[in-house]
């Protein structure tokens, strides 16, 4: 298996992605509040890049089962439901409604893979799940999409692709890939031990800590709280049905 990372969405082009398999990564916060969402049992998510789509979709369900979310550099939207937080999607704001959800970076990138031939939803959160779950359907390439922050690098984003390459490697031993693959196993190994001291350097942590959502990356930092893969199909984010997933557990 040849694993190949992209620093950021602006890197990519929607052709890049055709009949690959790609797993989407924004640790902070996009892809940890799309997996906290369906682990509170959200129905399904919609990921959308303004809040104009995000209102023209919800439109067709009644008021009752929809929840718009996101944010924008940090600040939520003044008519919508929820932020960007995680914290914010607990059982009874999400169980059973449909999530439109709209972001600066993550969103965006997910929205780039409508070619992709999978789309995996991947965080610290469900980061080992995700590793298991690529482990068992063992494609011989998969990309590693980090959102990066306005068009740059981000180091919260390389730690979740170095984690999930990580736990490939516990299965099947030495996997090959590109530069950046073997920088972010490099630096998730080196700072899996510390990892709240080094986001507390990055640009995006610290704009966290100052808007207030410290909390926020205290969570995004928990790894493996929630075991579910996120799937991305037809437009919208669920999760991989229980047989796909008790099948992949039984042969795990
Ligand atoms: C994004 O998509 O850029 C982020 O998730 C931003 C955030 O909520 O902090």
């Amino acid at each position: 298996m040849y694993i190949r990372i992209y620093a950021t969405h602006q890197d990519v082009k929607k052709k890049d992605l055709k009949n690959k398999k790609v797993v989407v990564i924004d640790t902070l916060r996009a892809t940890s509040t799309i997996v906290t969402a369906l682990a509170h049992g959200c129905r399904q998510i919609f990921p959308v890049s303004t809040t104009n789509e995000a209102k023209i979709l919800s439109s067709s369900w009644s008021k009752e089962e929809v929840v718009l979310g996101g944010e924008y550099r940090g600040y939520r939207f003044a008519h919508f439901n929820y932020g960007n937080s995680p914290l914010e999607y607990e059982e009874e704001a999400i169980k059973g409604k449909n999530l439109f959800l709209v972001t600066t970076n993550g969103t965006v990138a997910l929205q780039k893979t409508s070619e992709a031939s999978e789309v995996l939803v991947a965080s610290l959160l469900n980061g080992r799940a995700i590793a298991d779950y690529i482990s068992h359907i063992d494609p011989a390439q998969v990309i590693l999409l980090c959102s990066g922050t306005q068009g740059h690098f981000c180091l919260e984003d390389t730690i979740t692709a170095g984690k999930i390459i990580y736990h490939l490697s516990e299965k099947e031993g030495e996997i090959e890939g590109d530069e950046m693959a073997i920088a972010a196993l490099q630096l998730y190994q080196l700072n899996k031990d510390q990892l709240l001291e080094l986001m507390k350097l990055t640009d995006h942590g610290q704009r966290l800590i100052e808007q207030g959502y410290e909390q926020d990356l205290n969570f995004c930092l928990r790894e493996d709280i929630y075991p579910i893969i996120p799937q991305l199909s037809l437009s919208r984010i669920r999760l991989l049905n229980r047989g796909e997933n008790i099948g992949m557990e039984k042969k795990l």
